[in-house]
């Protein structure tokens, strides 16, 4: 196994990111939560903070998918009204000089969601709202069509779940082996999209970490499965082996169920388990780190003492 920093400077410098985040995002230890939840040691990696313009995990993808992109590039993609792939996506594309259009469909109406929601239609050039889900295709063709106004264009795929930004995620695996001691026994993250996972799933192989990784699936299946991470994380293998970083296979995540009535829908454990954070001073949303908690409350300590809490919303 290579040495966890060289890795990640060989890896930025083969790939040549823009650099959006501040980077490596804090671990704290949470003694008090973790004892709340009966746990002997929580840490929670804090990829809210990654950035302070805004952050969250979107920006590591977006530092790879943006990477090469002619300067006045519209970066054109789609999500949910509270995406925060959106907002990430609105607020740095200024700074790889470009701008984004994006295309939404409506997700259940959440304090949060709402204020995501604003954000984006203050950062991003363009917004076009389908009424459905159901006829977010047309919207996304209209979005495409009118980003062409602005000049050139790239497409960036919805949660930025594409291989290049696999590797962002996977860099962040990277950063946490240089943050603890010993592998912790397991890390607990929301499932969306699938990029965090994928990138997760390729950092413990190489890690040789026997860390249990536990994505917990907040998004209907279609969109949040096994199937999807593996892709993502067998193309980002390509992608570093084209590069002279070969890995070995990835060790895929356990996925649990946390949906619950629906994506976006709070859910009664992941209100419990939200607020239980907010007593701590966490701040989680009710669509992705609530519910990945409340699956944490649920288990509890079991065989797992040490646990990392993978922290990934951002207020706006
Ligand atoms: C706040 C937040 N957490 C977690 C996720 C899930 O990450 P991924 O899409 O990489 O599975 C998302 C995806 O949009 C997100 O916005």
């Amino acid at each position: 196994m290579s040495d966890p920093a060289q890795l990640i400077q060989k890896i930025r410098a083969a790939f040549a990111p823009c650099t959006l985040g501040e980077w490596p995002t804090p671990l704290e230890q949470a003694p008090a939560l973790a004892r709340a939840v009966g746990l002997a040691e929580l840490a929670v990696k804090r990829e809210d903070r990654s950035a302070s313009s805004y952050g969250g995990n979107k920006v590591r993808g977006l530092e790879f998918l943006f990477a090469g992109a002619a300067p006045g590039t519209t970066f054109v993609t789609v999500g949910g009204t509270g995406s925060t792939h959106c907002l990430a996506t609105a607020v740095h594309a200024p700074k790889a000089l470009g701008r984004a259009v994006v295309a939404q469909f409506p997700q259940p109406e959440t304090p949060l969601a709402r204020a995501v929601a604003a954000a984006c239609a203050v950062h991003a050039a363009l917004v076009v709202r389908s009424r459905t889900r159901g006829t977010l295709p047309v919207a996304l063709l209209e979005a495409w069509r009118r980003a062409r106004a602005f000049g050139p264009r790239r497409w960036i795929p919805g949660g930025g779940a594409h291989p290049r930004a696999v590797v962002g995620h996977f860099l962040a695996g990277l950063e946490l082996a240089l943050q603890v001691g010993s592998p912790p026994d397991l890390i607990v993250l929301p499932l969306g999209s699938g990029g965090t996972a994928a990138g997760l799933a390729l950092a413990v192989a190489q890690l040789e970490w026997r860390t249990k990784v536990i994505a917990v699936r907040v998004a209907p299946l279609i969109v949040a499965n096994r199937w999807r991470v593996a892709r993502l994380a067998r193309g980002a293998r390509r992608l570093l082996a084209r590069r002279g970083v070969p890995l070995p296979a990835p060790r895929f995540p356990r996925i649990l169920d946390g949906m619950g009535r629906g994506y976006g829908y709070p859910s009664p454990d992941g209100e419990r388990a939200r607020a239980l954070a907010a007593d701590h001073g966490l701040t989680l949303d009710p669509t992705y780190g609530a519910k990945a908690f409340a699956a944490l409350v649920q288990r509890g300590g079991r065989d797992m003492q040490r646990v990392v809490f993978w922290h990934t919303f951002a207020l706006p």
